[in-house]
């Protein structure tokens, strides 16, 4: 169930990605309803309110308490430096549960509606949260708190085939087998803990030196992004919000959805066209829209970043 959120504790800074983009393709105009459905650090969501003025209202969701902790503060910011106050409501919760935030935000229809999907970047460099190789933690990986199974219980816990598929399916790693055989080897003297435990099974296991030039990502780059998608489930959360979507958007509403990989980028693609052929949407991005070099350069976060949208046919 949803939780309105109370102020917390701040963390590092975000950028947003393709922001011009989607201001571009959301259109938010004054007095509409707009979702930020992952509203991260707010870096959309200032502009999205700001665009839509103080008859306009903001709803913020996202799983992560102390990214929306640093959302309402600089929402807040802005509200206090305008004339008038703006309306924004943040609640803790999953997109998959967008119908009942607006059954508790009392809106029944919203004009536009955003998603950013993955992880904010005070997400991936905070060493707790064990989503990186980077940094030894604790290999939890949750985006929710509410979540109850960690990384660590999965590669713990999973038998060896049903552990190289999931890094086969969710990371794409060809050599998935082999790294299951190895952490399952491993396993069996004591429990994997540790982010740099689980990178360094993964390494001599392929036999791969990530200090080496040779290697162009980091060889747990895959097995990470398996773990990370499998534990907050982030796929069935997007299908739930691509088949939630026409129902919560107006006539004319828009949507955006940013995605950094191919297996969601895949599902929103497909989810548009079969709603376009079925004349319930109107696609807005012919192709899908992928940031300048320029932004590349100075956030390289953004560089798988893809971006398409729709309007709700009226
Ligand atoms: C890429 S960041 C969004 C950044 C934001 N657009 C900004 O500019 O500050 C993605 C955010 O979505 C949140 N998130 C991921 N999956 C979610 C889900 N299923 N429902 C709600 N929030 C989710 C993450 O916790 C993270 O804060």
């Amino acid at each position: 169930m949803p939780v309105v959120l109370t102020p917390g504790d701040a963390v590092a800074s975000h950028l947003p990605v393709l922001l011009d983009e989607v201001l571009a393709l959301l259109s938010p105009q004054p007095g509409e309803v707009v979702v930020d459905a992952t509203i991260g650090q707010a870096g959309h969501a200032v502009r999205l309110l700001r665009a839509i003025g103080p008859e306009g209202l903001l709803i913020g969701l996202d799983v992560d308490p102390a990214n929306l902790a640093v959302a309402r503060e600089n929402l807040s910011a802005l509200s206090v430096s305008s004339d008038v106050p703006l309306r924004f409501r943040l609640f803790h919760a999953n997109f998959a549960e967008l119908g009942e935030v607006l059954e508790l935000a009392g809106v029944s229809r919203v004009n536009a509606l955003l998603a950013d999907l993955g992880v904010a970047s005070s997400q991936l460099n905070d060493p707790q949260r064990g989503l990186s190789f980077q940094w030894p933690g604790p290999l939890d990986m949750r985006l929710d708190p509410r979540l109850t199974v960690t990384a660590a219980d999965l590669v713990n816990t999973l038998a060896e085939a049903r552990l190289a598929d999931l890094i086969f399916e969710l990371g794409g790693e060809r050599f998935s087998r082999k790294i299951a055989r190895a952490v399952c080897r491993r396993r069996i003297d004591r429990r994997i803990e540790t982010t740099s435990e689980l990178s360094e099974i993964v390494c001599s296991a392929l036999r791969a030196d990530p200090a080496s030039r040779k290697s162009r990502i980091h060889p747990a780059t895959r097995t990470f992004q398996a773990l990370r998608i499998a534990v907050n489930g982030e796929l069935e959360d997007l299908d739930r919000l691509l088949e939630l979507a026409p129902g919560v958007l107006a006539g004319g509403g828009r949507m955006a959805v940013i995605s950094f990989h191919s297996l969601e980028d895949r599902r929103v693609k497909q989810s548009f066209s079969s709603g376009s052929g079925g004349g319930v949407y109107q696609i807005l991005s012919k192709k899908p829209i992928q940031p300048s070099t320029e932004e590349v350069q100075a956030n390289p976060r953004s560089r798988s970043a893809k971006l398409r949208a729709v309007a709700r046919a009226g």
